[in-house]
């Protein structure tokens, strides 16, 4: 999605903006551009296609000035251009806006707009805002801007310069996430933390229709009516060298193997030994209130939906709560029944999915309560969640979630065990089993990865297959789900999981020797029902990775490849399960020589519905 960067203060814009673009990459982009205020002036230059481009651009000519806004877009309104990328200018060139959001009424904005003599450029639906601040223009920049965002609909972070205002960047937000950064000196703006991060650890986290008045001196925080708002600055909780690569290749692989450490932080405080009941932080809810309960609906989209699926089938067989689990784009349209004492769960690594706020909005409105589990600290789920548990992954930068996934299905296991303790609905020792397997995961995860080179031989010998099935049954069939999105999004290798039932109900037409099979079967209640499967799919000479404890030597013995694991008990293997298939996943896209950390046509937030 679109990344903002802005920066006001006595070094170079353009470099600060461009350096803050570098560390949002990650989001996804097609082409990105800068403007400057430079002698009265507005510079702008913009590129398609990678930051590389800006670089080199930006080393030939350099672009001078102390007030700037930068911005990577990913089109939706207009194919990726030059003309289409921002920052768009007004008509008089002296205004210029970067936008992160879709305006949805631009189109009677831009015909209205038009009729008034306005001049558009591009196709885009931001090039409105430019030409409405030019028209609302009287001399103060701020005035301008809240006009202008009062005959907006729809989602928007924005960042106004204008060469008639060489002291001031105005930003404003509704819906789309966005930080003001506080130098000294200088100050910043930016789409996430991340971006800044190196040049501040203080921040301030801007609400809907909050508008900043940002100088080199200070910020003035107010709300469309121009009444001023106190805010505490949020201290940035992470180092600055935390969204780095260090010694590794790609974001992604550093984030796998970043697992066990991530497992700790994620059962600090909350598990210590498995004789004393667990704690869960940011709940929000009293032991009353967890056994009144009469339903949970998790929500949420892409890898967290696949989460929340692990939540749902350990909630039901532990806390014994009738459980949902929705994609959080379908939630709204079937119109839930929420009952009394229902629990929704968005669960979003970012906190800023935007079909996940819509989500939770809606479900709020029913009467939901409703209590995020979150990776990223004060986002716009977090504000309006009632409680918000934390997975403590520290910052994600791989487009492909991976220890955010593990930590989510770590602390789905934590709630419904925390539910199923206050409500005595499960077996003590059961309870106590899980909870001394999950003391143990930090360790289980540091063997997965030390058996990377395994997995690496495995990926040598499918990597040129074009089509994969992902076959698991019961608490791992999310895992076969989420190792299929894993495989497609970074190798595009066509892959699709399934329950391994499902199969005879039409799948397995599909299986010949061009389409290789992982097949989930660690030892529980489905495994004889994946040996059958296993079977089947041998049967028709399709290819079969297995996934298996170690020392299987059934599964072993028919499987044409193996990646094992340690032994778990099977509602916690989820976790075991899921490291190797992100390394399958992360080497097979390697082999084929993918933009692992950057894949196609994705974007790390999805800040648009
Ligand atoms: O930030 P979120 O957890 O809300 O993001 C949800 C999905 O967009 C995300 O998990 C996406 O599916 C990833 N690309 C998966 O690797």
């Amino acid at each position: 999605m679109c990344g903002i960067v802005g920066y006001i203060g006595s070094r170079s814009a353009a470099q600060i903006c461009l350096e803050g673009l570098h560390r949002l990459e990650y989001r996804g982009y097609d082409s990105a551009g800068i403007a400057v205020v430079r002698d009265g002036e507005l510079d702008v230059r913009k590129v398609v296609g990678k930051l590389s481009n800006m670089d080199a651009s930006l080393r030939e000519t350099a672009l001078p000035g102390t007030l700037g806004i930068g911005h990577t877009r990913w089109a939706t309104h207009g194919k990726p251009s030059v003309e289409n990328s921002h920052p768009h200018v007004s008509t008089n060139g002296r205004i210029a806006v970067v936008h992160n959001g879709i305006i949805e009424n631009y189109g009677e904005l831009r015909e209205q707009l038009i009729g008034e003599g306005f001049v558009f450029k591009s196709q885009t639906d931001t090039e409105v805002m430019a030409h409405l601040v030019e028209k609302y223009y009287a001399g103060d920049l701020r005035v301008a801007v809240v006009r202008a965002v009062q005959d907006l609909q729809g989602a928007f972070a924005f960042g106004v310069i204008c060469a008639d205002n060489p002291d001031q960047l105005v930003a404003v937000r509704r819906f789309s996430p966005l930080v003001v950064g506080l130098g000294e000196g200088e100050n910043y703006i930016a789409s996430d933390m991340g971006a800044i991060r190196q040049e501040t650890d203080r921040v301030y986290v801007i609400d809907d229709d909050e508008v900043a008045l940002i100088t080199r001196e200070g910020v003035e925080l107010t709300d469309l009516e121009g009444n001023p708002l106190e805010r505490e600055v949020f201290v940035i909780p992470w180092p600055a060298d935390a969204a780095e690569k260090g010694p590794h290749k790609k974001f992604m692989h550093k984030e796998i193997h970043e697992q066990p450490e991530a497992m700790r932080a994620c059962l600090a405080g909350r598990l210590s030994d498995p004789d004393k009941p667990l704690q869960l932080d940011g709940l929000n809810m009293t032991e009353a209130e967890i056994k009144g309960l009469k339903k949970v609906v998790f929500t949420a989209c892409g890898t967290a939906y696949h989460a929340g699926l692990v939540g749902r089938f350990l909630m039901e067989y532990l806390a014994k709560i009738p459980a949902e689990c929705d994609l959080a784009a379908e939630l709204r349209a079937r119109n839930p029944v929420v009952l009394d004492n229902t629990l929704c769960v968005p669960i979003s690594q970012s906190g800023e999915t935007a079909d996940t706020l819509v989500a939770l909005r809606d479900m709020k409105g029913k009467g939901a309560r409703c209590v995020s589990v979150l990776n990223v600290v004060d986002s716009s789920i977090a504000r309006e969640s009632d409680g918000a548990v934390y997975i403590q992954a520290g910052p994600e930068i791989g487009v492909a979630s991976t220890k955010a996934y593990s930590l989510q299905v770590m602390t789905m296991t934590l709630m419904a065990l925390h539910f199923a303790e206050v409500r005595g609905t499960a077996d003590p020792a059961l309870l106590r089993e899980l909870k001394a397997a999950l003391l143990k995961m930090p360790e289980y995860a540091a063997e997965l990865l030390k058996r990377e080179d395994d997995v690496i031989e495995v990926a040598k010998q499918y990597y040129q297959l074009k089509d994969a099935f992902y076959l698991a049954r019961g608490v791992n069939l999310p895992s076969a789900m989420e190792g299929a999105l894993k495989l497609k999004e970074i190798s595009y290798i066509h892959a699709e999981g399934y329950s391994a039932g499902e199969m005879k109900h039409g799948p397995i037409a599909l299986v010949c020797p061009e389409l290789f099979t992982v097949a989930i079967a660690v030892h529980g209640d489905v495994y004889e029902k994946m040996i059958g499967n296993i079977q089947e799919i041998k049967a028709r000479s399709g290819p079969v990775i297995g996934v298996a404890d170690d020392g299987d030597d059934v599964i072993g013995g028919q499987a044409d490849a193996m990646i094992w694991v340690p032994p778990v008990p099977e509602l916690v293997s989820p976790l075991t399960t899921a490291i190797p298939l992100q390394l399958l996943a992360y080497h097979m896209a390697d082999q084929r020589g993918e933009d692992i950390d950057q894949p196609r046509n994705l974007a790390k937030t999805v800040t648009v519905e």
